[in-house]
């Protein structure tokens, strides 16, 4: 599927906002949240875009007023890697900075100070330290108000192996730890407000770290708004009017979380100015094409499109068996069918606008590794992507929310529970969880033994424990044994895995009495299979998804 074009209206209003410059830390996500938990609107720049904080005119993405800076932890060392692009300029800004960790021995580095790796001279105090840590705060700062103590020590976690060996001139400590004498730091004059943090705040293991990020924001650099999803729905809305006008706008439903909400905001926006269309490609679980259908039409009385073009992507998959190849099929089927749908929609009432459920990890990424050529384990088609030569208009109003902010959006919205906590879903649905060739039988053999799982799962109340689990159909037959007869049947394999973004998981752990009853009933229930295994591989090395 075709990258998307950039987006050309923004979802939001120039709200008072922290930037926080990213250079690759694994934790630069998470300070964004914080900082959103408490109340405060951040966004994530990547530093390769740093020129556009001091030029947001030239981009789309940033228009916020930023209040203040954060400069991310990273993976790179001050001592080894290029000096990121565009400092003299996020140093000029004249706002508030805070560096974490890397940022911190940037913003010293910068400045004049001294940073050093931790091999590099016997007898430095400068050592590496990873994992918990106490600082002892050694002077009064606007960052500690309220929350740390002058000469009480604390509890933060630690992860360097570089420290700031000298400080910068007019800096002071502001607190210390056994490997890091400069564990806080902070300047200031009536110009400018630098601090440094050696440890991470960002993370759960500083326990009053998200107050210390708070209080950078509202006492150094003065945010007074406050974020919500509240907030959110009302600015939402007002831009989601602005950009469309009197116009008419299609939204493409996949049945999950994004989409959905995205189109009940749009309803709330513009009414039936909003058509949807959904475009059921057969490879969905149990019920859950009618599922959607009668949420949208019934509960919410959103016009639809229901296009039942499952035959179709059954066709175009036949003898097809490598994952990729599946996954282009079903991208490109979908564009054809969605193409289709939406000519007539246009022609009929002359729609201009698309929406998409693009969440903010999307957009980080793709701004992130527009430059770089990342190997690519799984093409990943995210069902609803602008298909090539269309000339619509992206609406994309949940494009600076993370998941768990786009349910949130959806609650207060007033969304059931159910629709907005289900498990994510792949576009490719099933046939990923076919491997080999998809066919008919399979799929409807995958579907009534996947029900069975999810529904025991449900029973057991745990759904909510895990961010995925789901049922594969192995293309391989055993030999099994029912009554006095021999059978010859598939493999269904059981999978479950907790996870917080996906990108690394770990096997749900259900008691073997759990196991064993589901395995039983699946094959009672289900004519076709005999034999029950569970996957108890984690991400890495396998991935959550078969293919
Ligand atoms: P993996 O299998 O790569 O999956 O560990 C990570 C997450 O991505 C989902 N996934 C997909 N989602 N199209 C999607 O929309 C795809 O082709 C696709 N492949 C994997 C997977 O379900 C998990 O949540």
């Amino acid at each position: 599927m075709p990258t998307p074009p950039p987006p050309t209206a923004k979802s939001k209003s120039n709200s008072q906002a922290i930037a926080i410059i990213d250079f690759g830390s694994q934790f630069t996500r998470l300070i964004a949240r914080r900082l959103r938990e408490e109340g405060v609107y951040a966004e994530i720049v990547p530093s390769g875009h740093a020129e556009v904080l001091t030029n947001r005119e030239s981009h789309a993405d940033y228009r916020a007023e930023y209040r203040g800076i954060i400069l991310s932890g990273s993976p790179d060392s001050v001592l080894t890697a290029p000096m990121p692009p565009a400092m003299d300029k996020v140093f000029g800004m004249g706002v508030p900075i805070l560096g974490i960790c890397y940022g911190q021995q940037l913003m010293c580095h910068w400045l004049g100070g001294k940073v050093e790796h931790h091999q590099t001279k016997a007898g430095s105090k400068a050592g590496r330290e990873f994992g918990r840590a106490e600082v002892k705060v050694t002077a009064d700062h606007p960052l500690f108000q309220g929350v740390w103590q002058v000469g009480a020590s604390y509890p933060v976690w630690m992860s360097h192996g570089d420290a700031v060996v000298a400080l910068p001139k007019g800096f002071q400590v502001i607190g210390e730890s056994g490997g890091a004498p400069f564990a806080a730091v902070a300047y200031s004059d009536k110009n400018k407000q630098f601090c440094g943090l050696q440890f991470h705040p960002e993370v759960a293991h500083t326990p009053q770290g998200t107050r210390l990020l708070s209080n950078f924001a509202r006492s150094m650099c003065g945010i007074s708004d406050t974020w919500s999803m509240a907030s959110y729905r009302q600015s939402a809305i007002a831009a989601i009017r602005q950009q469309v006008g009197k116009g008419r706008v299609i939204c493409a439903l996949s049945g999950g979380v994004d989409s959905a909400v995205v189109a009940v905001l749009l309803h709330e926006a513009i009414g039936d100015r909003l058509t949807c269309v959904f475009v059921d490609n057969g490879l969905m679980r149990a019920g859950e094409a009618d599922e959607v259908v009668r949420f949208f039409t019934k509960h919410y009385n959103i016009p639809l499109v229901h296009e039942d073009a499952s035959k179709v992507f059954l066709a175009r998959l036949k003898g097809v068996a490598e994952a990729e190849e599946k996954r282009k099929i079903i991208g490109a089927v979908f564009i054809d069918v969605f193409d289709k749908v939406a000519a007539g929609i246009t022609s009929t009432k002359g729609a201009k606008f698309l929406a998409q459920g693009t969440l903010y990890p999307d957009v980080i990424e793709s701004m992130a590794t527009a430059s770089s050529s990342q190997e690519v384990i799984k093409s990943h088609h995210n069902v609803g992507g602008l298909p090539e030569g269309m000339t619509f208009e992206l609406v994309e109003p949940v494009r600076t929310l993370f998941k768990d902010e786009v349910r949130a959006l959806g609650r207060e919205l007033g969304m059931p529970e159910a629709m907005l906590m289900r498990h994510p879903f792949p576009g490719p649905g099933l046939a990923i969880r076919i491997p080999g060739e998809v066919t008919g039988e399979k799929l409807e053999l995958l579907r009534r033994a996947d029900a069975i799982y999810l529904a025991a799962i449900r029973e057991a109340g745990l759904y909510d424990e895990i961010w995925q689990a789901f049922a594969v159909l192995l293309p391989v037959k055993s030999v099994g044994v029912m009554g006095d007869a021999r059978t010859y049947g598939y493999t269904i394999v059981l999978r479950a895995v907790t996870a917080s973004d996906g990108m690394t998981a770990d096997v749900y752990g259900f008691g073997h009495e759990f196991l064993t009853e589901v395995a039983r009933r699946i094959v009672n229930e289900v004519d076709g299979i005999n034999r029950v295994a569970y996957d108890v591989t984690s991400k890495p090395p396998a991935t959550i998804e078969w293919e």
